[in-house]
């Protein structure tokens, strides 16, 4: 008898510490998430500690301008760049005559739009006074539309220096 209520009331504690501890448990976990989304503030104040990596990543940025174009292209191999032609021969010929876009023999160091006859676009004849110099191809392969708005030429551009240093070495062996 005397030991079923000692039982029964040690049983009854411990229920009531569970319950507690689970309300317990659950106020915590409001209150810690409460915190959480202040924490908030702080997660971008632990963002702004990133900016070190922003810094990084800048730099990475200017290595990617560091090597200059002259050095890519002193290195430059010809025969990739015939390669690299190959994204230009749905429209440009090398045998002298003209197809969706000017023929390309000799033009290294032509003058913009000299092709006579070809139907250039107004956005290259404004640039007529200067030569297809290997870093003004460079400059317009990289993004055609970018360097001349409103050409004429559909080409999306070549994005490594390599390709573009390599294609212009080719490019200036068909005189
Ligand atoms: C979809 C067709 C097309 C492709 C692909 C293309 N071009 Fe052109 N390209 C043209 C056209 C059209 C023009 C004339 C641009 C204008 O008048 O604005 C042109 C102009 C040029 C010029 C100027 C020529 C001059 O006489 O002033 C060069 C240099 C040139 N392209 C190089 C290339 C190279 C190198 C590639 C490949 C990496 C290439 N193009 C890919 C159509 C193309």
């Amino acid at each position: 008898m005397f030991d079923t209520m000692t039982l029964t009331k040690v049983t009854a504690s411990v229920c009531g510490s569970l319950l507690i501890f689970l309300f317990g448990t659950w106020a915590a976990d409001s209150l810690y998430h409460t915190g959480a989304a202040e924490g908030h503030g702080e997660g971008e104040e632990v963002a702004q500690a990133y900016t070190i990596d922003t810094g990084v990543a800048e730099t990475s940025e200017t290595a990617e301008e560091g090597p200059a174009f002259a050095d890519v292209y002193a290195v430059a191999d010809a025969a990739a760049g015939e390669k690299v032609f190959g994204k230009c021969k749905a429209c440009h010929k090398i045998d002298g005559t003209d197809g969706t876009g000017p023929h390309l023999n000799g033009v290294v160091n032509r003058n913009k739009g000299a092709v006579a006859g070809f139907g250039y676009s107004e956005a290259i004849l404004a640039l007529n006074t200067a030569v297809w110099s290997p870093e003004n191809l460079n400059g317009f392969l990289e993004n055609p539309k970018k360097y001349m708005p409103g050409t004429k030429m559909s080409f999306a551009g070549l994005g490594k220096p390599e390709d573009r240093a390599n294609v212009i070495a080719y490019l200036a062996t068909l005189n």
